[in-house]
């Protein structure tokens, strides 16, 4: 009984586990929701967030990023709204509800000698659209759950006919021209990381192994019309996590490094470098001339969170507080030089863009202004205009917070910002959501449409619009 009063102890002082964060206890399905303000009847389809919800109070250190994946969906179709959550049935949450998964989270031992798998592999973190269905995506590279954008139903793990040779890190993108996937993995044998090219008909095209001088952790990845710009950061594994397999992370002295790799899977890598950073999230990038160009979100000095409150989650709660702001680097292919630009100093971080600008030169990008709290909130959006410099700001209410916005075109659209963004929020008072839609265009004005939820939409990651003309089978 002592160990149990313990443990209730321990997540009780995990501020990830109470809350705005709590998981939810049932899947949900909602036909009708109701609606303040009028849905756009010129969008169709999906705003999906996945994110993480434990289906059992944890037994050991939890760390947020450790919850099962839950995708979260509201469906739009003329100005109608559905609601809809479900676990992202990932084989490792299949094996955990038999009884039979033997791996646990990223503050447990990992158990397996050099194994490719050595944490539950939650799928938790990331959802994209690619050949007509959603694939839940792992920030610790995985294995890809395919998911029907409608319905939520989980249709497998995806292997592309068997042909994946590694894993997929969150963070892989597809082309919104070519319909490609394009994907990277990071591991800590060798090789510590590869990439390649799933085409639009679900078969692998080109994949390549990538040279580092060891175990790295990066989170992202850009893409351009012809190449990978792949991310080697200072953030490397200590030699303790190397020796015993464990989550154990340190800063190195060593410059951040870009490497761009041809898309094509020939011709070698061209590494950049750069003054030492962390990136979470790359905004976009693009061709031009000799040059690179990519957009990020570069971590600064985190000065607002004290997680002292936390016990045993202080580390945990003072990472995940997220401060950074926008910026630029410009990778010249002839010279091999890379030039740093801050392009503002609004703190924000989970960066948006319309995805048919993904890979060429972007005009807007919608960035979550952080929250100066100890934990990780979303007080506001930022619209960032990088051909004008100007920026605009929403504001949520005082107690809301929102997650990350997903983009989603008019029918029809004809601007980059010809469209809505959509989020959910949760008012921490009442503890109930809403999926909240605003004019692109006018964010300032507040939204057009805020549709309520039957429960709480926990905090949570990655977002994505899968607009229905995409889906399979339509
Ligand atoms: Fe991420």
């Amino acid at each position: 009984m002592a160990a149990v009063a313990e443990q209730q102890t321990l997540n009780s002082k995990n501020p990830y586990l109470q809350g705005m964060y709590a998981p939810v206890a049932h899947e949900a399905t909602c036909l009708e929701l109701p609606v303040t303000g009028e849905i756009p009847a010129d969008i169709h389809g999906s705003y999906v967030r996945n994110g993480p919800n434990p289906q059992r109070a944890p037994g050991a250190m939890h760390h947020w990023f450790d919850g099962d994946g839950m995708m979260h969906a509201v469906y739009l179709e003329n100005g109608r709204a559905e609601y809809r959550n479900r676990y992202v049935r990932s084989q490792d949450f299949i094996d955990d509800t038999a009884g039979t998964c033997r791996v646990g989270g990223v503050m447990e031992p990992a158990t397996l000698e050099r194994s490719p798998k050595v944490y539950k592999d939650t799928a938790n973190t990331d959802v994209i659209l690619h050949n007509g269905q959603l694939m839940a995506l792992w920030y610790i590279s995985g294995h890809p759950v395919r998911i029907d954008p409608r319905t939520l139903e989980a249709m497998g793990e995806e292997s592309f006919g068997g042909k994946l040779p590694r894993h997929v890190s969150a963070h892989s993108k597809t082309d919104p021209r070519t319909g490609e996937f394009l994907f990277f993995d990071y591991a800590l044998y060798e090789p510590n990381m590869s990439c390649g090219v799933v085409g639009a008909n679900n078969e692998l095209q080109s994949f390549q192994t990538i040279d580092l001088p060891g175990p790295r952790l990066p989170h992202d990845m850009a893409f351009t019309e012809n190449y990978f710009v792949l991310h080697d950061l200072p953030v490397v594994f200590t030699e303790q996590a190397l020796r015993h397999h464990q989550w154990s992370i340190e800063v190195a002295d060593q410059p951040t490094r870009f490497g761009v790799v041809p898309r094509s899977g020939r011709g070698n890598v061209q590494w950049f470098e750069t003054d030492p950073c962390y990136i979470y999230h790359v905004i976009n990038a693009w061709e031009e001339g000799d040059e690179i160009v990519m957009l990020g979100c570069k971590m600064v000095p985190n000065t607002h969170a004290d997680g002292s409150a936390f016990g045993p989650y202080k580390n945990m709660v003072e990472v995940l507080a997220l401060n950074a702001v926008p910026c630029e680097w410009r990778m010249n292919l002839r010279t091999g030089k890379c030039r740093a630009r801050v392009l503002d100093d609004a703190i924000g971080e989970f960066p948006a863009i319309n995805l048919s600008a993904g890979g060429l030169r972007n005009r807007y990008a919608y960035v979550q202004s952080i929250a100066p709290e100890n934990t990780l909130k979303f007080d506001g959006i930022y619209k960032y205009d990088f051909f004008t410099g100007d920026k605009t700001l929403y504001r949520y209410e005082k107690g809301v917070f929102g997650s990350e916005v997903a983009f989603a075109p008019r029918i029809g659209a004809v601007d980059e910002d010809d469209g809505y963004i959509l989020c959910f929020c949760i008012d921490e008072a009442s503890q109930t959501s809403e999926l909240r839609i605003w004019n692109a265009k006018a964010i300032e004005d507040g939204p057009v449409a805020r549709v309520h939820l039957p429960e709480r939409v926990p905090a949570g990651f990655h977002a994505t619009w899968a607009d229905a003309s995409e889906w399979v089978g339509r």
